[in-house]
């Protein structure tokens, strides 16, 4: 990024979004999927809830997946129609329930029968048939971060691969819902399509035991995934669509006339947002230096939740590289955005990016020590 005088306006910390690069990341997936007409994709709202971002996802004709009331609301607010919006959650409330059976929208992702009785029930009360998707856990490994690993047996996600055929039976029986498909999801930044690969076998393993019982879904969902290249912001700013939409359309065996759903949040906007603060002061120790800046992990909590690398850089300074360790003002030693980061010379007022932040950066933000919540800015 490089230091216009439109920066020099701002306050920090603040996220700061490039427009351009959504609109351009959001016509790579169209043009991609679009290869496929069975394929439907739907944005992890979870990511990214800004609602002028939202806005301009919707507009692309993408669907919305949602996890709470509150993002059903914000996705039905932001333009996204009601049929294409997808709930998923392991702990969904009777209020959220009742948000969308209200609505209408298109399925539940749900994820265990005592899940499944409550939706019924309150359906059976407002008078309404809820259309049901099993999250199924396949037991297929991610190889991601354990914090963001979903599809394996010790995790609480999804419908045990043994407790299936029960799930199921006890499913079809109820009046109030409507079994129309499987979900998945296995993890977050998975950037070896062998996972997605090995996903696709195993759902045709499970698909192909449902059918030979005689049931035929017509719907599936994979889930979202797709990881993004933290490393080289500048380098490959759009995740490879090309070859995460061939690897389903090669390896996943559809009935026919099946729809085939994706969630995708990460791989939508990580790289269209940065976390931008300025150097509150320098401070030398004995045989380091550390940047202080006034952005804190309440403002960027995933270097402190998960170790999790985001390039930093210095845009305001062009002397010579030295060594920090790049911290916020939050007393937690895991307050830290960076250890060794080389950068540009720092001095106090200088402006710092941290890079590829778009995506579980504003929303995991907090008002933890009462600090006020990032400031949002978009380049156009
Ligand atoms: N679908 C479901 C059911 C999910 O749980 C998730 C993310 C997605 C889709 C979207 O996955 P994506 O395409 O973004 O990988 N806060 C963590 C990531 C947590 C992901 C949780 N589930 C992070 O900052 O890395």
């Amino acid at each position: 990024m490089v230091f216009t005088e439109k920066l020099r306006e701002i306050q920090t910390p603040c996220y700061y979004y490039n427009i351009e690069l959504l609109k351009k990341t959001l016509e790579k997936i169209n043009t991609e999927s679009g290869k496929y007409p069975a394929f439907h994709v739907h944005y992890a709202v979870k990511a990214n809830a800004n609602p002028v971002l939202l806005q301009i996802i919707s507009s692309y004709g993408i669907g919305a997946d949602c996890v709470s009331g509150n993002e059903i609301q914000r996705a039905l607010e932001c333009g996204f129609p009601v049929d294409k919006i997808v709930y998923a959650g392991v702990g969904k409330s009777d209020a959220e329930i009742e948000i969308a059976l209200q609505n209408d929208i298109f399925c539940f992702n749900s994820e265990s029968l005592p899940e499944i009785r409550v939706i019924n029930e309150i359906a059976g009360r407002m008078h309404k048939k809820a259309r049901i998707a099993l999250r199924i856990n396949p037991n297929v490994d991610a190889h991601t971060h354990h914090y963001i690993t979903t599809g394996i047996e010790e995790n609480k996600f999804g419908i045990y691969l043994y407790d299936l055929n029960h799930v199921i039976e006890e499913t079809l029986q109820l009046p109030h819902t409507e079994l129309i498909g499987l979900h998945f999801h296995i993890g977050s930044q998975i950037t070896d399509m062998n996972v997605f690969r090995s996903l696709c076998l195993k759902v045709n393993e499970i698909q192909q035991q449902l059918q030979n019982r005689g049931i035929r879904l017509p719907h599936v969902n994979f889930g979202g995934g797709l990881g993004t290249e933290y490393n080289t912001p500048y380098g490959e700013p759009i995740a490879d669509f090309e070859n995460y939409f061939a690897t389903f359309a090669r390896f996943y065996e559809p009935l026919p006339h099946q729809h085939i759903h994706f969630e995708l949040g990460r791989s939508v906007i990580a790289h269209c947002g940065d976390l931008i603060a300025k150097v509150l002061y320098v401070k030398e120790g004995r045989n380091k230096k550390f940047a202080i800046l006034d952005a804190g992990m309440n403002d960027l909590l995933r270097p402190a939740l998960y170790q999790a690398f985001h390039k930093i850089e210095n845009i305001s300074s062009d002397r010579p590289e030295e060594k920090y360790d790049v911290v916020g003002p939050i007393c937690e030693s895991s307050d830290c955005f960076g250890k060794d980061v080389s950068l540009n010379e720092v001095s106090r007022g200088d402006l710092i990016v941290i890079h590829t932040a778009g995506a579980y950066g504003e929303t995991m933000s907090s008002r933890y020590n009462l600090r006020d919540l990032p400031q949002t800015y978009f380049s156009e």
